[in-house]
């Protein structure tokens, strides 16, 4: 199972949704900070017995590996232990460092065919983003947006933008979930908002339900601490991810623990 999480501009949760998805599930999962405007995954994350990732490997190292070799191992290999079933793989610190990868697609294939799950953080997207190859391997597309009119608005322009762009290279429609950062209490009602305003949607046809998660600051800090476990998985936040992915399992068909198939080529 490969998931990438993106968003549109304006719409911050992208990294944190991915992480929370990474830890919420006991599935070996690498998180991976593919956002080329640059990553917070190794300020925030705490490393198991205190202090931050060692600074290499990033994912420019995984960018520069995947054009020599790939295989099923390559990316948990080289990304750092995070928790007990989590491996995490920060991104480049700023967007200048992105300029030495010329070309995203090895990147893309490795993710694609890695042996543990993935969860690639992309940031922000839109349809000439460099990222868009990685976006078209994942099995699932996660747009992060925020319960505002606005931002869901903008949202749908940006999904029936990219979705035909993203088609193209993958030689198949995307499966997309739209995905709020909510509040708890309201998000029965914001999910169902978020879902009649991209009905009308020319994208309407790749979206596969609209999925939530939790705003919770308390939640936030336990989990960049690395503290998942027992009743710290049971925060808003990690509650509401382990539900998102049973619903991304569902919408992919990606079973958990499944065996990685013979990808083939990424065009
Ligand atoms: N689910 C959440 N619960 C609480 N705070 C959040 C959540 N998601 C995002 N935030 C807040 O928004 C900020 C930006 O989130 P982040 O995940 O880094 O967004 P992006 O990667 O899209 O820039 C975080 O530092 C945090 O303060
Ligand atoms: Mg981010």
């Amino acid at each position: 199972m490969f998931i990438a999480v993106c968003c549109d501009r304006g719409a911050p949760g992208s990294t944190t949704t991915a992480l929370a998805l990474g830890v919420s599930t006991p599935e070996p999962t690498v998180v991976v900070g593919v956002d080329p405007y640059g990553d917070d995954l190794a300020q925030r994350c705490i490393a198991p017995g205190g202090g931050s990732f060692p600074p290499t490997p990033t994912v420019l190292t995984l960018a520069s590996e995947a054009r020599k070799i790939l295989d099923a191992s390559l990316v948990a290999s080289m990304a750092h232990e995070f928790t007990a079933s989590t491996r995490v793989l920060p991104g480049h610190y700023s967007a200048e460092l992105a300029g030495g990868i010329n070309d995203w697609k090895p990147l893309a294939a490795a993710l694609r065919m890695s042996g543990s799950r993935v969860v690639a953080d992309l940031g922000r997207i839109h349809s000439s983003s460099p990222t868009v190859p990685v976006a078209a391997a994942a099995d699932v597309i996660v747009m992060v947006t925020r319960p505002e009119v606005g931002a869901v608005l903008h949202l749908k322009d940006r999904l029936e933008r990219l979705a035909p762009v993203v088609a193209k290279i993958r030689n198949a429609p995307p499966m997309i979930v739209p995905v709020v950062v909510t509040p708890k209490r309201i998000a029965g009602g914001v999910v169902d908002q978020v879902g009649q305003l991209l009905a009308p949607s020319n994208a309407a046809g790749v979206i596969k339900g609209i999925g939530w998660v939790a705003i919770d600051p308390d939640g936030y800090e336990l989990m960049y601490a690395g503290k998942v476990g027992g009743k710290d998985a049971r925060t808003p936040l990690l509650r509401s991810a382990a539900v998102l992915n049973d619903q991304l399992d569902g919408v992919s068909g990606v079973r958990s623990y499944a065996e990685p198939e013979d990808e083939g080529e990424i065009a």
